[in-house]
């Protein structure tokens, strides 16, 4: 199953028609950067919320600079091809969009060109929310460390950054684990191969913080807002001890992908009692009310479309 478009370029094109020169594989994703941004379908069934459009379109801008890639629209022109592409693509699920940045054109040259031109895509695809389903992970902590930034960029979504999430991502499956858990250069706590990490602890959450070598998460800094402001919970950035994962009494990942998800044991240490803890199953409920446009406190945090409803047979 694919979408009927995707916007490539500056314009909505059928799916089928936009494919690229096989010539072009290789190093045109070595420097591209891209987003993952999620929309919820309301509860009237009629209406999506795309979270936080504004923010990932800004760290898109960012991505982009950091690898030396022109962006040719602005930010208000990628928002609106966004919304068109939900409405044309006639969405009315849970919904990944991907925009992606790259350099084009590169076929038969190598890796250090300057000044090449950026193609950028968004594409979408469904992805169903697994919040208060009960999903947990189990979890590892890595053999290998999170990049650092003397070697690479982790806080702008570089995709080459995913060789290492990936290779501790596969280590992990094929230990028996769900997930892992990376250390950064330092032997602290950093993060999960493709989400940001929390722990609770004496009633306090502690999350890594960006200088640990994180990605410059949108969802755990809403979700720091959300642990504060709804559930009235201290939140402190800091640096993690690898002891600290062991001893905590709840741990979750977070992020576009992984939401809240509950780590539920790691290096087969039963994280507080080995189930979803209090906090983190609050914290499941307040994210998807305003997630789906049920707390209008966060109204800020969506972008709204409006998506038409199939014809009554
Ligand atoms: C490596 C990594 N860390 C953290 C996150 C969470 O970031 P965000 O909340 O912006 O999706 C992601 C993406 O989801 C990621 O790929």
């Amino acid at each position: 199953m694919h979408p009927d478009f995707v916007w490539w370029n500056g314009e909505r094109r059928p799916w089928d028609e936009c494919t690229i020169h096989v010539t072009e594989l290789g190093w045109s994703t070595v420097g591209a950067v891209f987003e993952g941004i999620r929309a919820y379908m309301g509860d009237s069934g009629d209406e999506l919320h795309i979270f936080r459009l504004q923010e990932h379109l800004e760290r898109l801008e960012r991505s982009m600079r950091l690898v030396r890639l022109r962006l040719d629209y602005s930010l208000d022109q990628i928002s609106a091809a966004t919304t068109d592409l939900l409405r044309a693509n006639e969405i009315r699920e849970d919904t990944y969009i991907r925009p992606l940045a790259y350099a084009a054109d590169t076929s038969g040259k190598r890796f250090a060109q300057i000044g090449l031109d950026a193609a950028l895509l968004i594409n979408t695809s469904p992805m169903a929310s697994h919040l208060k389903t009960g999903i947990t992970q189990t979890a590892k902590v890595s053999s290998w460390r999170r990049i650092s930034e003397d070697v690479m960029p982790p806080r702008v979504k570089n995709l080459s950054n995913y060789r290492n999430s990936q290779l501790a991502g596969m280590e992990a499956r094929l230990d028996g684990y769900d997930t892992a858990i990376l250390l950064n250069q330092q032997g602290k706590v950093s993060e999960g191969p493709g989400a940001c990490l929390m722990l609770i602890s004496r009633n306090q959450i502690v999350t890594p913080d960006i200088g640990s070598g994180i990605l410059e998460s949108i969802t755990r800094d809403a979700l720091i807002v959300v642990l504060r402001e709804v559930l009235g919970l201290e939140v402190v950035e800091r640096e993690v001890d690898r002891t600290e994962l062991y001893l905590a009494d709840e741990v979750f990942t977070c992020g576009t992908a992984a939401e809240v998800t509950p780590v539920v044991s790691i290096d087969k240490y039963d994280v507080g009692a080995g189930t979803i803890g209090p906090v983190t199953h609050a914290l499941e409920t307040a994210f998807d009310d305003i997630l789906r446009g049920r707390d209008a406190r966060y109204a800020h945090w969506r972008t709204p479309v409006q998506v038409a409803t199939p014809a009554a047979v």
